[in-house]
């Protein structure tokens, strides 16, 4: 690619100094079984972030592609960007380091460039699933204790957290020594965030998107793809739905980071740089009706969990 033909950014800035790709290879519902070519190609074809979890299930794999790809030069280790994130059961304080270290060893790496705290819900420790009967009391406090601990340590090069409201990030930021680099939510043309983007540019949080194509085929079943304005702005700039949400994002200020297992849907997804959406076409966006996708009722209990409702998950933030 060009540089003059560039149109970035390729990277975002985080508050810790380093640089976030504007482009990740999610791998949340990526089998196990084909996750590691998915790895593969899409290193192959430029991605520098993979966006990882203990809970997808999938990171033994990962692991085994990221050694192959830099044992046979495809990547240094420095040139990659690779996020992992603790999960629910892992909340204790004791339990977190752990949790990164098996991360660690699964996929292969002796740090994390991004460690995040999965969900603001915490689950028994050793309980698997999150069912009402799991649940068990918030420490965010401890476990954000213990997350700048890993910090300090050098094994997480940034933390943060993911799934986190503009409310609960307000909180987090009173006690935290060492401020969140990094929300990570749901965030795509049909659930944009205004307030929480506001929130976090701010604050010099950096906002990344899973989901930014809705997530089409799995269950959560998002649509946005088919949506009318997306599908129209897609021809006029003689692209894809899926390039032109991504470049929406890109273009809000955010890192997207879209899955796929497929190998000219990966490249596709990144075919990013050298166009962009003019201002004309960019700010039909704001009309499209909003509605949240993975809306997260499982966190949600009368008795078991801090959320009794959504509207307290979410904290009713549009
Ligand atoms: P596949 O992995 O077979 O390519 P999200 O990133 O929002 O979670 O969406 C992921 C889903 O979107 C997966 O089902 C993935 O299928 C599909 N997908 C990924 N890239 C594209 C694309 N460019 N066009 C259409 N669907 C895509």
């Amino acid at each position: 690619m060009e540089k003059e033909k560039i149109h970035g950014p390729l990277y975002f800035d985080l508050n810790t100094g380093a640089k976030i790709p504007s482009v990740g290879l999610g791998t949340w519902k990526a089998p196990p079984d084909v996750v590691a070519e998915a790895v593969k190609f899409s290193v192959k074809a430029g991605y520098r972030h993979i966006d990882c979890a203990k809970v997808y299930g999938n990171e033994k794999e990962i692991g085994k592609a990221l050694k192959e790809l830099f044992c046979t030069g495809v990547v240094g280790r420095s040139e990659m960007f690779i996020t992992s994130k603790l999960w629910c059961s892992d909340q204790a304080p004791e339990d977190v380091s752990r949790a990164l270290s098996k991360s660690l060893e699964d996929l292969q790496l002796d740090y994390i460039d991004l460690y995040l705290i999965h969900w603001p819900f915490r689950t028994k420790p050793g309980s698997s699933g999150w069912d009402p009967e799991v649940m068990a009391p918030l420490c965010l406090r401890e476990t954000w204790a213990a997350m700048e601990g890993l910090y300090a340590s050098g094994q997480a090069r940034a933390i943060g957290v993911s799934n986190f409201s503009t409310k609960k990030l307000q909180d987090l930021v009173t006690y935290a020594k060492v401020p969140p680099a990094v929300n990570q939510v749901e965030c795509h043309i049909v659930w944009q965030q205004p307030a929480l983007h506001h929130f976090c540019k701010s604050t010099g949080i950096h906002l990344s998107a899973y989901s930014p194509l809705g997530s089409p085929g799995s269950w959560i079943k998002g649509e946005i793809l088919k949506e009318p304005l997306l599908v129209e702005i897609a021809k006029k700039l003689n692209k894809s739905p899926a390039q032109v949400a991504l470049r929406w994002g890109i273009q809000s200020g955010h890192s997207v980071l879209p899955k796929s297992v497929n190998e000219s849907r990966s490249k596709e997804n990144l075919s990013l740089f050298d166009w962009h959406i003019p201002p004309d076409l960019f700010s039909k966006f704001t009309d499209i009706h909003q509605q949240r996708l993975l809306r997260g009722d499982f966190a949600v209990h009368e008795t078991n969990s801090p959320y009794k409702s959504l509207e307290e998950l979410w904290d009713d933030e549009i």
